[in-house]
């Protein structure tokens, strides 16, 4: 069932299985999600949650949880908590799967579920492959009586190389097939993520110019003012690299970058992000070397708020090697867009949280204002900012005011808050796991894409993975080390200062 930009309202019948209840991902945004989906009246009546979590906890204390993580939750999501069951045990224990296997016949009997499933992996990540093949090995992996439908949703991290996500491809394969699976990446549930589509091919004027001729440079950018904050232990095992650029990155730069999709459904649109990523240059370690710049954070400065550096961090070493900034230059090897650099940046600690994607234009071929009368116009851009100010500006040289002729850059702004009233679910969540319940996979990530997507960043992974590894320091509150300057300066190009 393919039906994106008109989701139906509320989602069919359906058990939720959420594997990981009593983690961080869950309180932080899966059961505030739920509640979203719940207090706004798109969750069908007939729906329920089973806990599943290694933590011993009972009901009672499940239920309490689901209440503490959600603020001002509504009268709904009260109502529905008072379902909520849960299952503690072990993944691989056969007494955790006998036991859930009870409660989902309780749910289809007691709240007419249907024998709908939908199953969230929101355990460690090694935990994944586990959990599947012991559903598939419970026949749970196909609908209970009379349902229509048994589904996956897996969390990121998805594999940690190339190699460990075929891996878990295949094990995953064995359990649930392809269209059952709904791979989460949240930055697609963003409403500004996919405004990039309508923004493209909604609009007549963008896409005569979105190539090589006159797109002169991209830049991605992803940067966060916050640290690891508690995550220290995960991170140390990831890194920005694979946190970040991996699927963040790579599902914005898709987005950007593909071709005109023929339909909006999950096929056509993930074809084409296949498409493209097939298309981004796989450098060999040695280039790879090259074109990249691997850093973490020194202690510094954030809104005059002094920080400590990473290896300063809970949970991390303090001889960590593990890298909190990256950039990259990329090449996408087609028609359209050979020859256009592409950079992407992504860092922690880094001065303020935004997310952009800047097209910079080729200068005008002659420019008759001399250096006086045009010292302050910059070339034409046009920036996608993801977040927060969510919203679209073109930047463009215009005549300042005045009996001199001094021409200037100056922009144009589309804002989201002040065009639409609505409230957006700006994290994702919520959109995504409606569409999950409604089977529409087309913002989830299928099994090619992901694999290209590693495909893409493991010789950066092996470049790196020498003791010393082309580690730099950045202090935090900074936009990174100052050798991140000198991959763009080599081709005479400079990182955009993206505007708090
Ligand atoms: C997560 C990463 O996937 O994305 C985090 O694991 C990061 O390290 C987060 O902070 C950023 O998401 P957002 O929605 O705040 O941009």
């Amino acid at each position: 069932m393919n039906h994106y930009g008109s989701p139906p309202e509320r989602t069919p019948p359906l058990a939720m299985v959420l594997f990981g209840a009593s983690g961080d991902l869950t309180s932080r945004k899966i059961l505030p999600a739920l509640a979203n989906l719940a207090d706004n009246g798109r969750l069908s009546e007939n729906f329920t949650v089973i806990g599943v979590a290694r933590t011993v906890w009972d009901d009672e204390q499940f239920r309490q949880a689901a209440l503490a993580d959600v603020a001002n939750a509504g009268p709904t999501w009260r109502a529905l908590v008072e379902r909520f069951r849960y299952v503690a045990g072990e993944y691989a224990s056969q007494e955790t799967f006998d036991r859930l296997k009870v409660l989902l016949a309780e749910a289809d009997a007691n709240y007419k579920t249907a024998g709908n499933r939908l199953y969230y992996l929101a355990t460690v990540p090694e935990a994944f492959a586990m959990v599947a093949e012991a559903l598939a090995k419970e026949n749970c992996n196909v609908p209970g009586d009379g349902g229509e439908f048994a589904r996956l949703v897996v969390e990121k991290p998805y594999g940690r190389d190339l190699g460990s996500a075929i891996a878990l491809d295949e094990a995953v394969h064995k359990a649930f097939n392809e269209d059952q699976i709904f791979r989460i990446d949240h930055y697609m549930g963003k409403e500004t993520v996919q405004n990039v589509l309508a923004l493209r091919f909604a609009n007549a004027v963008f896409e005569p110019i979105w190539n090589r001729r006159y797109v002169e440079q991209v830049q991605i950018t992803v940067a966060e003012s916050l640290g690891v904050e508690h995550r220290g232990g995960f991170y140390e095992t990831a890194g920005a690299l694979r946190d970040i650029v991996q699927n963040h990155v790579m599902q914005v730069l898709a987005l950007t970058l593909m071709e005109p999709p023929t339909g909006m459904d999950a096929r056509h649109i993930r074809d084409e992000k296949v498409k493209l990523l097939n298309a981004v240059d796989i450098p060999t370690p040695d280039e790879a070397v090259d074109k990249s710049v691997r850093a973490q954070y020194l202690g510094g400065e954030i809104d005059n708020v002094a920080v400590s550096g990473y290896r300063q961090e809970e949970g991390v070493s303090p001889e960590s090697e593990t890298e909190t900034y990256v950039a990259l230059r990329l090449r996408v090897e087609n028609w359209r867009w050979a020859g256009v650099p592409i950079y992407v940046r992504t860092g922690k600690r880094l001065p303020h949280r935004v997310t952009e994607v800047a097209l910079q234009f080729h200068s005008v071929p002659f420019l008759a204002f001399d250096g006086a009368m045009s010292r302050q116009l910059r070339p034409n851009t046009l920036v996608l900012r993801i977040q927060p100010q969510e919203g679209i500006s073109l930047h463009f040289g215009a005549k300042v005011p005045g009996e001199a002729f001094r021409v200037q850059s100056v922009a144009m702004n589309f804002e989201y808050a002040s065009s639409f009233q609505e409230t957006k679910e700006t994290d994702g969540y919520p959109r995504l796991l409606h569409d999950a319940m409604n089977g529409d996979a087309t913002l989830f990530i299928r099994s090619d894409e992901v694999q290209q997507a590693w495909r893409i960043v493991d010789p950066y992974l092996q470049a790196w993975s020498e003791p010393g590894g082309g580690l730099h320091f950045y202090n935090a509150g900074t936009w990174g080390p100052h050798i991140a300057e000198l991959l763009l300066e080599r081709s005479g190009d400079a990182w955009r200062t993206p505007t708090p």
